[in-house]
């Protein structure tokens, strides 16, 4: 099927080039000229293992393409606008400035009896208002919300765990639904939930479950906090309250929290709605949610500076980690970084590193030192601090071997990814988050 993608940021390119892989002819379609450069040339503007791969398939196959013309969107049987929602600069309601330009900018090019497939993440009621303004061309708005992870965003896309499609009432909807099975046809012949019902429905369960994810991590944290005065093991008490199915273990890893493009800026956004809708009450929790999850750097800076007696002044402090979490270079209210940043600020000698995120890191926080080499920033260091889980920090790097390459053997463990004994056993003072 003929499709365009509206937006080529993260959601949009990874969408595009996943719809051709799985035998679409795609334009991909964005206002940014570099960002159209280099997709064309089948470079992902960002890190997103596999998507190099697919990028360069589509293109050379003739099933992908990417421009900077809008006009290209025409011919397109379904059109996907996956542009940002980012958090507005004044307060915490999502901007949709690029959503209502996207829309603007299509229907010159829209024909009777195409879709337009909504991706972005939107406040509930939004999908109903821009329906106004497509529906006199003749083709008809779906919300089709997307839950793509960074890192697995391929997966996520090719093999979703479920696909929603909000679409209007009546024959309408029934058609557009037809014609959305049809684009996922093969995930649905492999038996991927297909979830039909309205706009609203369909935007509340993106904004949803998105909130039900930083809940869960906030609610870890914050059992963290009891087991710090208590003496109690949150790992151990996630692994045991985990195996109740009901609960689960994923998402209760306790550390420095959640930070990214995504359940940030959409748990206020949602705050932010559901006030506009006179239920700011039935999300009060998500305030608290946010407050839980910022207090953890705060935590994790108190143990750090902790660890010194009080104060980090021109102490050399290596920080393992930038990118808000591993399989990612993306620094997007980084947790990482934040900690780093105030170490730096309580006057502490900061290294920082990184396998994909540093040069995202650099421009944004030039102040830090950046060291590419692992054991290079770690040599000297008088306590190092690990804030992004990846592999090369979570297993391998031996307490052995960094012990051979620091002053002083003190790490602080903000993702509670180390194996305490192990580190402990090699002679290190180790901290972890909610941990003895
Ligand atoms: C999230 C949702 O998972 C995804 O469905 C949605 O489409 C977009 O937002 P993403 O932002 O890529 O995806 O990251 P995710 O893997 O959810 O992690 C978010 C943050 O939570 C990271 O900073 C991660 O380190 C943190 N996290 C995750 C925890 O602190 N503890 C956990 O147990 C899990």
């Amino acid at each position: 099927m003929r499709l365009s993608v509206i937006g080529c940021g993260y959601l949009g390119a990874v969408h595009a080039a996943s719809m051709a892989s799985i035998g679409h002819e795609v334009v991909g379609i964005d206002v940014d000229e570099r960002k159209i450069a280099s997709l064309s040339k089948g470079e992902a503007p960002f890190f997103e293992p596999g998507l190099p791969e697919i990028l360069t398939e589509g293109i050379q196959s003739g099933r992908l393409r990417f421009t900077t013309d809008m006009a290209e969107a025409a011919g397109a049987k379904v059109h996907f606008v996956g542009v940002g929602t980012p958090q507005v600069k004044d307060g915490y309601a999502a901007d949709m400035t690029y959503v209502n330009a996207a829309i603007d900018g299509l229907l010159p090019y829209l024909a009777a009896g195409d879709i337009v497939a909504g991706k972005s993440t939107v406040p509930v009621g939004t999908a109903a208002t821009l329906a106004e303004r497509v529906t006199p061309t003749g083709a008809t708005l779906v919300w089709n919300p997307e839950f793509l992870r960074e890192g697995w965003a391929v997966q996520d896309t090719i093999d979703p765990d479920r696909l929603v499609a909000g679409v209007p009432a009546g024959e309408e909807g029934k058609r557009a639904a037809d014609v959305l099975r049809e684009v996922y046809h093969p995930s649905i012949a492999k038996n991927t939930p297909f979830i039909v019902t309205d706009y609203a429905t369909a935007e509340l369960v993106k904004v949803s479950a998105n909130a039900f994810l930083a809940t869960k991590i906030s609610f870890i944290n914050a059992m963290a906090e009891i087991a710090e005065v208590t003496g109690a093991d949150v790992t151990t008490l996630a692994d045991a309250i985990g195996h109740d199915a009901r609960i689960g273990r994923r998402f209760l890893g306790a550390g420095i929290g959640f930070g990214g493009g995504c359940l940030p800026k959409d748990i206020r956004a949602f705050s932010a709605r559901a006030e506009e809708l006179g239920r700011g009450e039935s999300v009060a929790f998500l305030r608290e949610v946010d407050a839980i999850n910022l207090r953890r750097r705060d935590r994790a800076v108190d143990i750090v500076v902790g660890a010194f007696g009080g104060s980090v002044f021109k102490k050399n402090i290596t920080v393992l980690g930038a990118a808000f979490k591993p399989h990612s270079d993306d620094i997007r209210d980084s947790p990482a970084l934040d900690v780093a940043v105030r170490l730096h600020g309580l006057g502490a000698w900061v290294t920082i590193t990184d396998p994909a995120a540093i040069a995202n890191a650099r421009r944004i926080h030039p102040q830090l030192n950046y060291v590419e080499d692992r054991d290079e920033a770690l040599r000297g260091a008088d306590a190092v601090i690990v804030v992004t889980e990846w592999d090369e920090y979570r297993r391998e790097l031996s307490p052995e071997h960094a012990g051979e390459l620091v002053a002083g053997k003190v790490i602080v463990d903000g993702r509670n990814c180390l194996d305490a004994a192990a580190w402990r056993g090699a002679g290190w003072e180790y901290h972890g988050m909610g941990r003895p």
